[in-house]
């Protein structure tokens, strides 16, 4: 059995949900955490949060993705803490019951599906009133400067001026966002509330792999940066991912 992973120190997302699943654990009288993590592949977000304690529930359209996530928890001995249910998010009321987990999460959903308000819906019915939505969706600017830097500039255009944020029809996402975009998109019902709007890897992955490595650990001068950056405008904007806590009013 392989050590169960963990998130990196410098994750500001993984932090925010260590701090959410806390208060979730105090509100729960000491039980643990339900997570309800669609979209949740492989297992990137639910084989660390599983091995944090949570009980975790992955749906996900993609029956290969599942297979892996399974054999992920298997090796991380976890698999007791995680269910893989196959369904979409445009029907998740058929495989989760209402008000089911203490925190949702989309991380990397909204750029795939038909209709990203109509999902945001669903999460916030599958969040228990007081609980919290989790969202990461692929930022516009982080795009437009990752195709200049490769001399894409025509497709630099694109993503900036087209409305869903897409540099053409072969682009495999169907939408990028900037703040205000993910803001209106979550707060359009009245349903749920943001509560925080914050760039991930705003800054880590800008680091030569040198200073990373020296001494094997990763240095808490960058955590404390990449901590003040992924909140502070414009360089939270120009994440390649914006990540979004929003709350279900209890
Ligand atoms: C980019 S991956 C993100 C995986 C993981 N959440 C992460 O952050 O690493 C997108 C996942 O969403 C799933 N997916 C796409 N459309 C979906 C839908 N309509 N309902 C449920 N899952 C969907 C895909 O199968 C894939 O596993």
């Amino acid at each position: 059995m392989s050590r169960a992973p963990s998130f990196a120190p410098v994750d500001v997302v993984a932090r925010t949900l260590r701090v959410e699943l806390t208060a979730a654990r105090s509100r729960r009288g000491g039980a643990a955490p339900r997570v309800l993590d669609v979209g949740g592949g492989s297992g990137t977000w639910a084989v660390p949060l599983a091995a944090d304690g949570c009980e975790v529930t992955v749906v996900d359209s993609s029956a290969n993705a599942l297979a892996v996530l399974r054999s992920r928890a298997r090796e991380s001995g976890v698999a007791g803490g995680v269910r893989a249910v196959q369904g979409d998010v445009d029907a998740l009321a058929d495989v989760v019951a209402e008000a089911e987990a203490d925190l949702v999460l989309g991380h990397g959903l909204l750029e795939y599906v038909d209709d990203p308000a109509e999902a945001c819906r669903a999460l916030a019915l599958a969040t228990v009133p007081g609980g919290a939505l989790s969202l990461l969706v692929a930022g516009r600017f982080a795009a437009v400067l990752s195709r200049v830097v490769a001399g894409r500039l025509e497709e630099a255009r694109r993503v900036l001026v087209d409305p869903s944020g897409r540099w053409g029809a072969n682009d495999p996402l169907r939408r990028r966002m900037d703040v205000e975009e993910i803001r209106t998109l979550v707060e359009v019902d009245g349903q749920l509330s943001v509560e925080r709007v914050q760039g991930h890897r705003v800054l880590a992955d800008l680091v030569p792999d040198g200073v990373l490595d020296s001494g094997g650990a990763v240095p808490d001068p960058l955590a404390e940066l990449e901590d003040i950056a992924a909140g502070t405008p414009p360089l939270r904007d120009m994440a390649s991912q914006l990540h979004v806590l929003a709350r279900r009013p209890g």
